[in-house]
């Protein structure tokens, strides 16, 4: 049975973005990083971002746009998941919506970054395939770079290269109904 069966998996609109901010904090543990997700994001990069839902219920998003600077990248400005959906391949499904977005386009890698204390988003990515690209400081053992934005001042950076994804993970259609089986004990 797929994972995200049951969920409805449409394209971002701007009525999202304050049911999206309103469970961040929730979802995100407690760091609040909701100013770096203004609602410009849900206006203009609706073809590019993701909400899933289970009955009218947010269970995950994904927020991503096509770059206009590099022609060739696409990037991944935010994804989560409703807690109790974790591990079951949602943001996968997610990403790889994003990722047939961006190869359509034309564009051949997908960047993102998360904060360096965010290890299970590290170990996510790195599962899904991106690389950890170098940074100018090293912070437990990891390629870091400064940066202000986040609370704690560091990122790190990654890239997946969309030419070494063998197939796509997930259909590209605006708006995919799961098909209609249900996902047992969650919700
Ligand atoms: C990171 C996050 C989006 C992952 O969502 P998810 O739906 O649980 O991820 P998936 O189930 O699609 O996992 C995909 C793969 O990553 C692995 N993975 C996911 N979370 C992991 C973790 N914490 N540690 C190790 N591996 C992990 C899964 O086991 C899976 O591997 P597999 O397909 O080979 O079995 C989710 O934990 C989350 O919302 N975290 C809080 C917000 C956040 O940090 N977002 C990312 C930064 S913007």
């Amino acid at each position: 049975m797929s994972p995200c069966s049951g969920l409805l998996i449409r394209h971002a609109q701007p009525h999202d973005w304050q049911r999206v901010t309103a469970v961040m904090p929730q979802w995100w543990g407690g760091r609040d990083l909701r100013v770096m997700l203004p609602s410009i994001f849900f206006e203009h990069f609706r073809t590019t971002s993701f909400v899933a839902e289970r009955e009218e219920e947010l269970v995950g998003f994904l927020v991503g746009f096509l770059c206009p600077t590099h022609a060739d990248e696409a990037y991944v400005h935010f994804a989560g998941v409703h807690p109790v959906w974790r591990r079951a391949g949602l943001a996968r499904d997610l990403y790889g919506r994003f990722c047939e977005v961006a190869r359509a386009d034309g564009r051949r890698s997908v960047r993102a970054v998360t904060s360096v204390v965010n290890r299970d988003s590290i170990a996510f990515h790195q599962r899904l395939g991106f690389l950890l690209l170098p940074g100018d400081l090293e912070i437990d053992g990891l390629p870091a770079t400064g940066e202000p934005s986040v609370p704690e001042g560091a990122i790190v950076r990654f890239e997946l290269r969309l030419d070494d994804l063998a197939a796509p993970a997930a259909a590209p259609e605006a708006a995919t109904e799961a098909a209609t089986r249900q996902t047992e004990g969650r919700g």
